[in-house]
């Protein structure tokens, strides 16, 4: 693995106009783990992982031996006027001028991710699926240590949903970046995470870390998958009554 060698290690604390949001989170990643943060609703996951990415101000420290890193957004933030291709691109072109191993690199991560045929399309053009693949393939294009991902299937149906869950471990198997995926979903974490980070309420800090044993590919319907899923809901729901 290149740069991301060392563990990773997070401990921070944020208020926005004096008002605490994250009390103190606390939480180490290895190199090539699949660390999934589930939280309520306001209790600072988008914050945390923009604090990570070096998009917000923050009290603490975070020990980080990498600046490559890759973000993909909730809502897919595709440049509308640009295709596929060229939104896939557009962090290249930041960086430098756009050659024509860039391109192909471009198309090869579109045929990655499921889109091959589809380069030219514009975001309007495709479906709410699709784009999160360009999203995606957007992210990965800078080759990062380390994926930061937020809620990025949130708005896709359960089918398609799974679809691209089960797409996005197929490529973690493949390149083992380390990735950081925030959710609201119990099932989708226990299905995805090496290891999952509890976070309590607003303001919040980590309630416990559940560590998931499970071969895979996972099966959702097992009951040890239950088991876990049980594991990490009393996790949530301890922390939201106290
Ligand atoms: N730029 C900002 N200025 C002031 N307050 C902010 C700002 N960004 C976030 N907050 C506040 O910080 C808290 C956490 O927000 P954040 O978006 O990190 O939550 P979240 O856990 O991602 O929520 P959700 O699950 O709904 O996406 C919220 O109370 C929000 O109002
Ligand atoms: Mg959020």
């Amino acid at each position: 693995m290149k740069g991301f060698t060392e563990i990773m290690e997070i401990s921070i604390s944020k208020s926005f106009n004096g008002f605490k949001v994250i009390e103190n989170i606390s939480f180490r990643v290895n190199p090539g783990e699949f660390v999934c943060v589930v939280g309520k609703s306001g209790c600072g996951k988008t914050t945390l992982l923009r604090i990570i990415a070096g998009l917000e101000e923050y009290e603490g420290e975070i020990k980080l031996d990498t600046e490559r890193i890759g973000f993909v957004f909730q809502d897919d933030r595709l440049l509308p006027w640009k295709t596929a291709l060229e939104n896939v691109l557009f962090p290249i072109g930041i960086e430098k001028k756009i050659e024509k191993g860039d391109v192909e690199l471009a198309k090869k991560i579109l045929k990655l991710v499921g889109l091959e045929g589809f380069e030219g399309y514009y975001p309007k053009e495709l479906s709410g699926g699709m784009r999160q693949r360009v999203g995606l393939a957007r992210a990965i294009i800078i080759q990062p240590d380390i994926l930061l991902m937020d809620e990025p299937f949130a708005s896709l149906d359960e089918l398609t949903r799974q679809k691209m869950q089960e797409e996005l471990i197929q490529l973690w198997e493949r390149d083992r970046k380390t990735v950081i995926f925030v959710t609201h979903s119990i099932d989708e974490a226990v299905f995805l995470a090496t290891r999952i980070v509890v976070l309590t309420p607003r303001p919040s800090k980590v309630a416990g870390e559940v560590k998931i044993d499970l071969p895979r590919p996972r099966d959702r319907t097992s009951s040890e998958f239950n088991l876990y899923k049980r594991k990490v809901l009393n996790l949530l729901r301890l922390k939201s009554e106290s």
